[in-house]
């Protein structure tokens, strides 16, 4: 019987491989974005295959990488081709995207200076190419993370950790125990992001306090304001909400700011996607103020166009997000080390390489690329808010402020709840349908479809295309009855 090969000459004899191959497997998957179909039907037959024990021996590379494209062929989302509209989704520009795989082939780790000098000082470099980009002010410290959930985290905590400083003490020392209840208002504008993080947080999803006027959650400024007063000088949290998911429409940035300042609060502003307001001035003047925050949130794999998963936490104080995420051991580098340790200043300590795909991207095509691919973005919404405003069958529900456009398919005749239900099932069979990805949500009490346009990919072709699938299936839906009450 012959020896079996030592595993690293196996793996190295694999890493040969992968080199001579991995251009054509990269071709394949990067050329076939743009017609791909968008939610593969049958993907849960082709994945029940998965449903098998571990192999006692394994198949190699070739074998195991040609299942894996197979697969993917049948179940994966083209969540980065020019047909997906779903939640706020971006592409990638090939600068970001050959960038990103670069990260990954160089194990980037950015941790510490030490694990990669470039990866570090490439992240801080490109947090201060966003804040010029953003308009926030050059001081402000800020750490990349995985989006715009995490992003929230950071600049929730840091507010959090100000918080206890005001009562004269350290949350990330002592805990929430036995102190007072931490007040954190905002509107109804406000994600689901930022509940999330109240209850990492230990500050509670309930504590919340959301001023609304109406059903689509527009703030109340004066309940705010009174709510505010109500403090009388307690500390407070105060969540700003540039960008909400449903109609693309804002909290009045400035205005909200400008209230809040009157008043001893931390001031955050979650900016997933309405943060790429400020760089076109079409809509800068939906988050014009920003720099009065405390911290602000965005993330890049929505309007950036780099790879998931990428966000950033821009934050005023340094100190606090220091104090809030100190990870100190013997075998670390000292908190006083001049070479930076991010990851003593963010929520995860191992980390990626995020940094190269962003700082790739603003270097490609600068600052006045991303203002092109903001506003082609924009555009592609006005083209189909005017599709559906020209569309006797399609009904406009809400002014197209940014890159969301809510819209329902309504052919006459039928109740408000009726059309509730019929685009409900609607959004079922556009799913079914596979070759647009758009997600249906509330508008008020109505049901709506939200296409949000965050992809370079996309083009008003795409977005005829589009209106003629949405009419066609409506029109089947309609004509086939029924209703998922029923
Ligand atoms: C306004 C807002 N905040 C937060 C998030 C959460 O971002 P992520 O999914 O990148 O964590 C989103 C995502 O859509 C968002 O739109």
């Amino acid at each position: 019987m012959r020896d079996q090969p030592t595993i690293d000459q196996t793996l190295r004899d694999e890493a040969e491989v992968l080199t001579r191959n991995i251009g054509e497997v990269l071709a394949e998957t990067i050329g076939s974005l743009d017609d791909r179909t968008s939610l593969p039907p049958g993907a849960d037959t082709a994945l029940k295959s998965l449903e098998e024990s571990l192999p006692e021996t394994g198949n190699g590379l070739e074998p195991t990488l040609e299942r894996l494209l197979e697969l993917n062929r049948q179940a994966g989302a083209n969540t980065g081709g020019p047909r997906c509209f779903h939640f706020v989704i971006g592409g990638s520009t090939p600068a970001a995207l050959a960038a990103d795989l670069l990260a990954t082939a160089c194990e980037t780790l950015t941790y510490t200076w030490v694990t990669s000098p470039i990866g570090v000082t490439m992240e801080l470099r490109a947090l201060a190419w966003l804040r010029e980009l953003f308009g926030l002010p050059a001081d402000w410290s800020g750490a990349m993370v995985t989006g715009g959930t995490m992003a929230n985290f950071v600049g929730l905590a840091a507010g959090r950790q100000w918080w206890g400083e005001q009562h004269g003490f350290d949350v990330s020392e002592d805990g929430l125990a036995g102190k007072p209840r931490m007040p954190v208002l905002t509107s109804g504008f406000v994600h689901a992001a930022t509940r999330k993080c109240l209850a990492l947080q230990g500050i509670g999803r309930g504590n919340l306090q959301t001023f609304t006027a109406d059903a689509t959650g527009r703030i109340d400024l004066d309940g705010f304001e009174q709510g505010l007063r109500q403090l009388d000088g307690a500390p407070a949290l105060v969540v700003v909400n540039a960008g909400e998911v449903n109609a693309g429409a804002f909290d009045p940035v400035e205005e909200m700011i400008s209230i809040a300042r009157q008043h001893k609060v931390w001031v955050h502003v979650d900016g997933a996607f309405g943060l790429f307001a400020r760089v076109s001035p079409r809509t800068e003047h939906l988050v014009r103020g920003v720099e009065y925050a405390d911290s602000v949130a965005v993330d890049g794999h929505k309007w950036l166009n780099v790879p998931y998963d990428s966000g950033y936490a821009f934050v005023r104080d340094h100190g606090l997000m220091a104090r809030a995420f100190r990870y100190t051991a013997d075998y670390l580098p000292p908190e006083d080390d001049p070479r930076p340790t991010l990851g003593a200043i963010a929520p995860e300590s191992s980390r990626r390489g995020r940094s190269f795909a962003v700082w790739a991207t603003l270097a490609a095509y600068g600052r006045e690329g991303q203002r092109r691919l903001v506003e082609h973005c924009l555009d592609n919404a006005r083209h189909l808010a005017d599709r559906v405003t020209a569309a006797e069958d399609l009904e406009l529900l809400a002014e197209v402020g940014l890159n969301i456009v809510p819209f329902r398919f309504n052919p006459g005749g039928l109740s408000d709840e009726q059309l509730d239900d019929l685009n409900h099932r609607l959004g079922e069979a556009v799913l079914a349908d596979g070759r647009f990805l758009v997600g249906t949500s509330k508008l008020g009490p109505r049901t709506i479809f939200r296409p949000a346009f965050s992809n370079w990919r996309t083009t008003t072709g795409h977005v005829d295309e589009f209106v003629t699938v949405i009419r066609e299936l409506g029109a089947a839906v309609h004509a086939g009855g029924g209703s998922s009450a029923g």
